[in-house]
């Protein structure tokens, strides 16, 4: 029988039983079910709503289900509509009519509120820290190459030589974004929502303070009708693990691109890529590309709750049940994606002489040419103009910027002298570029200090 069977003649249908459920996915809430109904026990016996030997045989009962849950004794029953009443109706079990008390002053509506929020709250510190995890190894692998010359790109053509270190510096400000947003997501999901009942409080003398404490939040939410209908913090954490997914599959797409033949700037370690069942000489980036493929799951979850969400009028609706498995998803992807991606960023190996050999061919200290002219006093459009004529000329006779002869310098300008030769050398490039920001050691390694002390402030 269902806990509403007082009002109906009927019992449900077996198919709608099942459609309406939600036990298959919201099982995974039955820690912060537990913890929170604890609070509330413990609320209402401070209130005197329910007496003290009430209370704390209900408060007994809850932690000996969270043990046996645990400890595998206690299997969730998966014909129970959700979590919620699973965990009410094996209180009832354990301690008879006592644990019919537990409910006083509460909807299911609050109460799923209270859970998703306590559990997006540890879900952020979880990914918070496998995002620093990945920082310090960004960090770390930084170090050793601040002078690892490359090419920089802009329209995936070599543009002008930066650092291996420079590069992968680029993605640690993008994940320091990740953990400020996801810092600054907390704050908001931080909002305790008991209390709000179904949508209008409740007429018992209830202390929301004090659950608001007992469950470490930092503060209680402000409007009930709001607090039973809010999935904000759902969409926003959604939206905070696309936006990493986002940057983690750029990232990939890179290694994607530097593990093949054409580029070699990396190798992945035997441990982290995979082979072909066909072709005995490949050496595939299966994990790089399956992070960028799971990117667009955990978009779809955004695209679900906001979805959900657009036409629902106020209060609670049952729709907003669907955010779960969509939430859930998106967690257990990204988590999976960064714990992975991590550790085969952590053992590639980084072919410095093979970036240095695609530096040193694209003509990508042209800039610097044209720079070392107008250092002489020429114009900068007319350098620039110059330098491209220099470079026609270099195409024809294949030559590189640094092999033409000083005659055939100064066949294009007499402006030049032997310190072309300093000027346009690729460590030189990036040296000189020691603008905060810029590629130089000086200013890398300020990066990497910045980062090292963002991620040690926690
Ligand atoms: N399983 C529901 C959900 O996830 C819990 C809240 C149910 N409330 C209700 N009035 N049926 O949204």
């Amino acid at each position: 029988m269902k806990m509403w069977e007082g009002r109906f003649s009927k019992e449900l249908d077996d198919s709608v039983n099942d459609f309406n459920s939600s036990i298959r996915f919201d099982m995974r809430l039955y820690k912060e079910d537990i913890k929170g109904s604890i609070a509330h026990a413990k609320m209402l016996k401070k209130c005197s709503v329910i007496t003290e030997a009430e209370s704390d045989r209900i408060v007994q009962g809850l932690n000996s289900i969270l043990e046996d849950i645990e400890s595998g004794k206690l299997s969730i029953d998966l014909s129970a509509e959700d979590i919620h009443m699973f965990i009410e109706q094996e209180l009832t079990v354990r301690i008879g009519e006592d644990g019919k008390r537990l409910h006083t002053a509460r909807s299911r509506n609050d109460q799923i509120c209270l859970d998703m929020r306590m559990y997006v709250k540890s879900q952020i510190k979880k990914v918070r820290g496998l995002i620093e995890a990945l920082l310090k190894e960004i960090c770390a692998t930084a170090v050793n190459h601040t002078h690892s010359v490359m090419p920089g790109y802009t329209h995936l053509q070599r543009a002008q030589p930066v650092t291996y270190a420079h590069y992968i510096m680029a993605y640690a400000q993008m994940l320091k974004r990740d953990i400020n947003r996801l810092d600054d997501i907390y704050v908001r999901t931080d909002e305790m929502p008991l209390g709000s009942g179904a949508l209008s409080t409740t007429t018992y003398p209830i202390d929301r303070q004090y659950v608001c404490d007992e469950l470490g939040f930092s503060d209680i939410t402000a409007n009930s009708i709001d607090a039973v209908s809010d999935r904000d913090f759902v969409i926003e954490f959604c939206f905070a693990l696309s936006m990493l997914m986002m940057h983690l599959s750029r990232f990939s797409e890179e290694i994607i691109l530097w593990s093949s033949s054409e580029f070699a700037f990396i190798e992945l370690d035997d441990a982290y890529s995979t082979g072909s069942s066909i072709m005995p000489q490949k050496k595939n980036p299966d994990i790089a590309e399956l992070v960028r493929g799971k990117t667009a799951r955990t978009y779809g979850a955004l695209t679900t709750v906001l979805t959900m969400m657009k036409g629902l009028p106020l209060a609670y609706n049952k729709d907003m049940q669907e955010d779960k498995e969509a939430l859930f998803d998106a967690v257990d992807n990204t988590v999976l994606c960064i714990s992975i991606f991590t550790k085969m960023f952590a053992t590639l190996k980084v072919n410095t002489d093979r970036m240095l050999e695609a530096a040193s061919k694209g003509f990508i200290n042209a800039t610097d040419c044209a720079d070392y002219l107008v250092k002489k006093g020429v114009a900068f459009r007319s350098a620039y103009k110059i330098v491209g004529r220099l470079i026609k000329y270099c195409i024809e006779k294949s030559k590189t910027l640094e092999t033409l002869t000083l005659k055939e310098y100064f066949d294009f300008s007499d402006k030049f002298d032997s310190g072309v030769y300093e000027a346009i050398k690729l460590e030189n490039c990036v040296e000189k570029r020691s603008v905060f920001s810029g590629p130089s050691e000086a200013s890398v390694k300020a990066q990497i200090a910045s980062i090292t002390e963002f991620i040690e402030r926690g």
